[in-house]
């Protein structure tokens, strides 16, 4: 796993908002890999302990869209676009906003030619668009999984060399799923609400039948989440687009209104503790 991290991470020139490679060093027992430390946590704790406002979404989010495209375009699909992989570079202050630094290359990969089409099953359930839970399921009689929590990060081929998706679209999914926690503080699709309540196979069939029949909105509505602007709707409408060729490309999120919404010119360091 290291010595791949370590080749995506030499494939992909520096990025700000990409975790940086210090050193690789082999020893009897394994290879390691030394990054960047980042002291101020996961995106997800910080989630948990602040209140994030639109602003504040809007400027995470340009950090993540500005690395997946730096990503996409160095010809990687990261492939578990998460809270968790998500780190602050810093401890949060008062005085300036956080930084993000994306980091675990550990199952990204790497694709040559104009495509990237994928048939494994790889992410983390609730950030999976509905073409990679699919692979799951396809050609099976009955729902199988690896699956051991709702949580941990799942990775296994598909029995179907037929159906296959776009890994650049199941990233931009999980940018939504992710854009979507940070604006509700909940997963779409209440799958943080309903997954620890299931078996994790049931768990993941569920949401996918959710994601096939019901928009994020119809979701949101039946779990009564706070209303957001029109604008970060229409942005999560078309991230989180059922069909992989609708749903909307780094370009055009780059001149959605939401995107371009001003931010406070002092910065967006509003978020109060939750
Ligand atoms: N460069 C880093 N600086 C600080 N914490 C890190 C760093 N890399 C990983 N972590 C912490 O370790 C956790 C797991 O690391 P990660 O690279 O995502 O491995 P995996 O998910 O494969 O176990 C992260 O969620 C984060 O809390
Ligand atoms: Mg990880």
């Amino acid at each position: 796993m290291a010595q791949r991290e370590a080749s995506h991470l030499s494939q992909a020139a520096q990025h700000v908002s990409l975790v940086r490679p210090y050193s690789v060093r082999l020893t009897p027992d394994n290879l390691q890999l030394v990054l960047q430390h980042c002291s101020g946590g996961t995106l997800e704790s910080y989630c948990k302990q602040h209140r994030v406002s639109e602003d504040l979404a809007c400027f995470f989010f340009h950090q993540l869209v500005a690395v997946l495209e730096h990503l996409h375009s160095s010809k990687i699909a990261y492939r578990d676009m998460k809270l968790q992989n998500v780190l602050l570079r810093s401890k949060p202050s008062r005085s300036s906003p956080p930084r993000l630094v994306l980091c675990d290359l550990g199952t990204a990969k790497a694709w040559t030619g104009q495509q990237m089409r994928c048939e494994t099953f790889v992410g983390t359930p609730g950030f999976m668009a509905p073409q990679v839970l699919a692979s799951m399921f396809n050609g099976l009689n009955t729902p199988r999984t690896d699956a051991s929590s709702d949580s941990s990060q799942h990775s296994r081929t598909s029995q179907s060399s037929s159906n296959t998706y776009d890994a650049r679209k199941a990233d931009i999914w999980a940018l939504g799923a992710l854009l979507h926690y940070m604006l509700h503080r909940q997963l779409p699709y209440g799958y943080d609400s309903f997954a620890p309540l299931l078996p994790p196979q049931e768990a993941l069939l569920t949401l996918l039948q959710l994601e096939n029949q019901h928009t994020w909105k119809d979701a949101a509505g039946a779990h009564g989440l706070q209303p957001i602007s029109a604008e970060a709707q229409d942005l999560l409408d078309q991230l989180l687009h059922q069909d992989e060729q609708q749903r909307i490309s780094i370009r055009r999120i780059k001149l959605h209104p939401w995107f371009n919404r001003p931010l406070p010119a002092h910065g967006c360091a509003s978020s109060s503790s939750a």
